[in-house]
């Protein structure tokens, strides 16, 4: 019994022996499928390499007995916080990527002769040449947020133009774009909100563009400042343009033709420049929806045709419109006597007629330093309120038919145009008058604005017109 006993404690021994060496291994070597389990924080590369490739361990030698119990250990001290993290740098992957769109540019696209972007290189490109950067919306991220190349006069490598789509269509971080005087053509990327979510200007003025009008800008619906003037663009101009949120659009020294839409009036737009295209038809009668905000107008140099509609009388915000260099003709409505706003009205160089209105003569900002030209045409006669601005040099009526006048046309020229006038289609509209104030002050001179005198510094001079300064084909 007694050699049992021992045998069977020699077994016993062996066994607990196996189990506290051997089991630990496999319970964390192996998940219970049979795979190699993995620690979190390591690759599983890591893992499964030394779990597949290490051998077992040789059993080691049993543990001596304990000769006396270990020392309590002293108390410790409690451990201390692990340190906070260091505040991860945020990304700047907007940034890297539009540093890599201007680099390849730079390094693939462009002729610089002024060596405008001399400076771009290095890893910031917020500090390149006419890079703006801002915090994207929503984020601590960095982001190109506007590019200013105006005046650059950078030029394309190939066929000397500049694929815009390389450059605006890959950095959708862009506010603004502006790149006037440079040789950017090709066709417009995709500029979608909903790639381009905080677009709002557009300024590729004075560039290489051609073709068709750019529908891309439809889609850029958050966009407020379209310039597209001095290019090469032609055909008609879509009437989506009118229903847009746009404050400005200057598409002026093109070669844009057809109609102008008849939803001309819808839009909230302030500053128009159709100027210098090939636009053709009448303006269209619902420019009166304007009424709230568009403030100045230009149409000079076109092919525009018909009578000049009574409902721009209702612009009681333009203080320019310029309808010059046309082939209008008719008389001036008398809801121009409405114009309370106005300073510069040019409508020169058409094929009007009739007397000028007087009611137009004591519009406050034409009598204080404004300009009514209504030169080259077809006018026959001018009231006393009227002759007080040619006095002022404030009107100009060289080259009509104005008898007792000099610098008129010769009585040969008149003739011949009255023999053959083209009548208007809705001739009663052309006296009525769809506001009281000017119109009963011509009656009462005393309430009428004075005329500008000897102390003109009374007056301060109206403001430059903004949209004049665009019939140049430089920045404004
Ligand atoms: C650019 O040049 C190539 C070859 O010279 C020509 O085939 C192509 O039509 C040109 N493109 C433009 C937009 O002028
Ligand atoms: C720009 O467009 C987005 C998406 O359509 C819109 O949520 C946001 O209000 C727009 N911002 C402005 C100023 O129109
Ligand atoms: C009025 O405007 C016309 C056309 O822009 C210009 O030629 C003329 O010099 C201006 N007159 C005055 C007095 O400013």
């Amino acid at each position: 019994m007694g050699t049992i006993t021992s045998i069977n404690a020699l077994l016993l021994f062996m066994l607990s022996t196996f189990l506290l060496f051997y089991f630990p291994y496999f319970a964390i070597g192996k998940d219970e499928a049979g795979r190699p389990l993995t620690i979190p924080g390591f690759t599983l590369a890591t893992a499964t390499t030394t779990i597949t490739t290490a051998p077992l361990p040789p059993p080691p030698p049993p543990p001596p007995p304990p000769t006396c119990p270990p020392p309590s250990p002293p108390p410790r001290p409690p451990p201390p916080p692990p340190p906070p993290p260091p505040p991860r740098p945020p990304p700047q992957t907007r940034l890297i990527r539009a540093r890599g769109v201007l680099l390849k540019f730079k390094k693939f696209e462009i002729v610089d002769k002024t060596g405008y972007t001399n400076n771009w290189k290095g890893s910031n490109p917020c500090k390149y040449n006419g890079i703006r950067c801002a915090t994207y919306p929503n984020s601590k991220e960095t982001a190109v947020a506007g590019i200013d190349l105006n005046q650059a006069q950078i030029t394309g490598v190939k066929n000397g133009t500049l694929k815009l789509s390389d450059v605006l269509g890959e950095i959708p971080e862009l506010t603004f774009f502006h790149v006037n005087s440079n040789g950017f053509g090709g066709n417009l990327p995709d500029l979608s909100v909903k790639k381009f979510k905080y677009f709002y200007e557009l300024d590729l003025s004075n560039n290489k563009l051609s073709g068709a009008f750019p529908m891309q800008v439809l889609q850029a619906t958050n966009l407020t400042f379209l310039d597209i003037r001095f290019n090469q663009l032609s055909g008609p101009i879509p009437p989506e343009l009118f229903v847009q949120d746009l404050d400005v659009i200057f598409i002026n020294n093109n070669f844009f033709s057809g109609n102008l839409p008849s939803n001309f009036g819808s839009t909230p737009a302030r500053y128009l420049t159709f100027a210098n295209n090939q636009f053709s038809g009448t303006i269209p009668s619902s420019i009166g929806k304007a009424s709230k905000t568009l403030t100045e107008v230009l149409f000079l140099g076109n092919n525009l045709d018909g009578c000049l509609p009574y409902e721009i009388g209702l612009l009681g915000k333009a203080t320019v419109f310029d309808a010059s260099k046309n082939i209008i003709t008719g008389p001036i409505p008398h809801s121009f006597g409405c114009l309370k706003s106005i300073q510069f009205l040019n409508l020169a160089s058409n094929q009007l007629y009739g007397a000028v209105p007087e009611i137009v003569c004591i519009l406050p900002g034409l009598r204080n330093n404004g300009n009514l030209s209504l030169s080259d045409n077809y006018f026959t006669q001018v009231g006393p309120e009227c002759l007080k601005l040619i006095e002022n040099k404030v009107l100009d009526v060289n080259n009509n038919c104005i008898l007792g006048l000099p610098n008129q046309r010769s009585p040969e020229e008149c003739h011949a145009f009255f023999s053959n006038v083209k009548p208007c289609s809705n001739p009663k509209f052309f006296h009525y008058i769809p506001c009281k104030t000017y119109y009963s002050q011509l009656h009462s001179q005393a309430a009428a604005a004075p005329l500008l005198q000897e102390d003109s510094s009374f007056y301060s001079s109206p403001p430059e017109p903004v949209t004049y300064k665009t019939l140049r084909p430089h920045r404004l």
